[in-house]
């Protein structure tokens, strides 16, 4: 009864307090939008898992994080003797412990290389240094590496940029983003998984800030389940029927050890859905991007259906399949070249 009392003036009150001054809208958010406080929510047992994964071995987003920033220690022109004092200790310890016991998902994955071959060289790249964090961490990592070094390859950590001729030139780029356009009417034809996760390697190699990688696709594409995902987003109506695949990109906040970077999964996860869009549109399928709107009774019912933990938040979906060629799509131009790019001289 209360909800309803406060839903049906919502949008006169919200009208109101919201053209009205900074402290008009303080109150609206107060008392009666909990819009904020539910992402609020996520960040908040985001950074709670963050610290309880700390130095359990489960912790691979700090350890991406503090391999990275070894590794571009490794890349400084000059590059000093010693570096890395504050977290190398940090960063040896997760390896060790996400790198131990029998099924470590570490292990098991291709990261792991990295992982080690940038911790080699940086032992390598301070051998010099007289800071005692760093000799007492060398003679651990160098037991570790006993145990290790003939299951990991080494030579994965830095090395020089490819200068050659690249392997796509501008026009096939141009070409590729000028006939890419929002797809909503698919023909019934399946899209093999060979295409998504070729599609989804293209997204996955997308650029994430200290390489995290705080996101991940989760992919429907049978139709009781595309007919189950599609029906809760409302940028679907009138064409969900036609979907033959659903990507959700699903942004997980235990990331961060703190607020400040909360908009990182938003992002990230929308820099890696731009590769994967490309990716299929290289393949000859169509997407269409689906917003995701910030409203409570849909964000549980994904939650729900896709078993999303409190931490995790949906970014967008992503509509795909075989374009239907008898089917009309919206020209949607774009803006001209000068209306998005200023050359500034400051
Ligand atoms: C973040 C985002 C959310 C979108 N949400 C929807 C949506 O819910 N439903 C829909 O039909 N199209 C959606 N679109 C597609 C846009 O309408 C489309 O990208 C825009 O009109 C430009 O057209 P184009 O993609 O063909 O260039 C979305 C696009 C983006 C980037």
């Amino acid at each position: 009864m209360i909800s309803k009392i406060i839903k049906r003036p919502k949008s006169a009150l919200h009208r109101v307090l919201m053209s009205s001054g900074p402290l008009a809208r303080k109150v609206y958010y107060k008392f009666f939008s909990s819009a904020f406080s539910r992402e609020q929510a996520a960040v908040g047992a985001g950074i709670a898992k963050y610290n309880q994964d700390s130095g359990s071995g489960q912790d691979l987003f700090l350890l991406r994080r503090n391999i990275h920033m070894l590794e571009k220690g490794l890349t400084m022109r000059p590059r000093r003797d010693s570096f890395g004092h504050d977290y190398i200790e940090r960063t040896v310890r997760s390896f060790a412990a996400a790198s131990s016991g029998e099924g470590s998902s570490l292990m098991a994955s291709t990261e792991v290389h990295w992982m080690y071959s940038v911790l080699h060289d940086y032992f390598e790249a301070t051998v010099r240094s007289t800071d005692p964090r760093v000799q007492s961490l060398r003679g651990t990592f160098d037991a570790l590496s006993v145990e290790l070094g003939p299951r990991l390859e080494l030579g994965c950590g830095p090395h020089t940029p490819s200068v050659d001729v690249p392997p796509v030139g501008i026009e096939a780029l141009t070409g590729l983003a000028e006939r890419r356009k929002s797809v909503r009417w698919f023909t019934d034809q399946p899209v093999s998984r060979e295409i998504v996760d070729r599609a989804i390697r293209v997204g996955a190699e997308s650029p994430t800030a200290c390489n995290r990688q705080p996101y991940r696709f989760e992919v429907v594409d049978d139709p009781a389940s595309v007919a189950k995902v599609a029906a809760i987003p409302m940028g679907t109506n009138g064409y969900r029927d036609q979907i033959a695949g659903l990507v959700v990109v699903v942004g997980d906040l235990s990331a961060f050890f703190d607020e400040r970077d909360r908009h990182l999964i938003y992002v990230d996860g929308c820099l890696a859905a731009m590769g994967l869009v490309y990716g299929f549109e290289a393949q000859g399928i169509g997407t269409c991007c689906v917003n995701w709107p910030d409203i409570p009774e849909k964000e549980a019912a994904m939650a729900s259906l896709l078993g999303l933990s409190r931490h995790e938040r949906v970014i967008m979906l992503l509509a795909y399949g075989y374009a239907d060629a008898t089917a009309l799509v919206p020209n949607s131009a774009k803006k001209d070249l000068a209306a998005v790019r200023r050359f500034r001289k400051l």
